[in-house]
């Protein structure tokens, strides 16, 4: 049996693979909030993973507060690359896999296809520098890895876009959203299925060396963020009209990528993964 060690327990994406693994027989999970292991404590990861002698490790948790990172980019670091080259000296000496939740913001390039995992990354501002650092730390020292680059995360509970646009579109007759950028919103549920099936097949694969690399997962389909609020607003029966901004009128702190759309050819080619639909999934999440 093996032993899973995944962080991030206390986020979307923790919270929903917590939820997903609770009853797997097949191996043991083990969940870590930062009051178990505080990324920025390098004492602290190095006493969770001899405790815990794990055979992969999934590094769920990161610095996510995009704008914030901007004026805090040490601990950006810190908890997105550092903790993570950590994570992987631990993996090696220990003969452990490393799972490395990353973000669509690595490539911040403009094609006129979905973006593919062999395309140039350009990450702009300092989160998604960090999340770049953080992938580079684990490609230039631990072979066995697999790094997942996903988009736009929601779930039911959580600070995202989606709760965020129930609680304003119910309470003003109009909202004015960013319609420029373009990608494809992923349910949280979801990334977590698609990391418990990455996981079953590294573990039970006779030579998984053919499967570590990089790949990318989002739900499938492409919107922008006024026409994500528009299906939500739809689908909640909220009454709130949505006017459309450009990201400079906007005026994020941080850059926003403006196509973030992802090839998944190579999710399906190696893993069988073949993603849902955003809408589909943003149904479920609302029901
Ligand atoms: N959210 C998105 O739109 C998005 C998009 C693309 C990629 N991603 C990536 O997907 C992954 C999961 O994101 P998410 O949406 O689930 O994030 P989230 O909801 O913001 O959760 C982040 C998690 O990281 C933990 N964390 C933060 N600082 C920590 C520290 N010092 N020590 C230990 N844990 C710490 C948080 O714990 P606390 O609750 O204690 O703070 C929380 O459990 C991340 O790697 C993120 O970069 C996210």
């Amino acid at each position: 049996m093996a032993k899973i060690l995944f962080n991030g327990l206390t986020g979307q994406v923790g919270r929903a693979l917590h939820h997903l693994v609770k009853k797997d027989t097949a191996h043991e999970w083990v969940g870590l909030a930062t009051k178990d292991c505080d990324l920025t404590k390098p004492e602290e990861i190095s006493q969770a993973f001899t405790k815990h002698k794990p055979d992969v490790v999934i590094q769920v948790a990161a610095y996510t507060a995009v704008d914030k990172a901007e004026e805090d980019s040490a601990t950006a670091f810190a908890i997105n690359e550092a903790s993570t080259s950590q994570f992987a000296q631990l993996c090696k000496e220990a003969g452990a896999v490393l799972i490395y939740i990353s973000s669509d913001y690595v490539y911040h390039s403009i094609t006129d296809r979905p973006i593919k995992e062999s395309d140039p990354c350009q990450p702009q501002g300092e989160y998604a520098k960090s999340k770049f650092a953080g992938e580079e730390a684990i490609r230039n020292s631990l072979s066995e890895h697999i790094i997942l680059r996903t988009s736009w995360v929601y779930d039911k509970e959580g600070h995202n876009f989606v709760n965020t646009m129930k609680r304003l579109g119910g309470s003003r007759d109009s909202l004015t959203i960013v319609s420029d950028q373009l990608g494809a919103p992923t349910y949280a549920p979801d990334i977590a299925l698609t990391v418990l099936t990455i996981v079953n097949q590294v573990l039970t694969s006779s030579d998984p060396s053919n499967l570590y690399g990089t790949y990318n997962f989002s739900n499938s389909g492409v919107t922008n963020w006024a026409d994500f609020a528009r299906e939500i607003f739809r689908l909640e029966q909220i009454p709130c009209q949505v006017a459309e901004q450009t990201t400079e009128d906007f005026g994020a702190p941080a850059p926003r990528p403006k196509w973030s759309v992802l090839s998944h050819a190579k999710l399906k080619s190696t893993f069988g993964i073949t993603p849902r639909s955003w809408k589909e999934c943003l149904k479920e999440c609302l029901s």
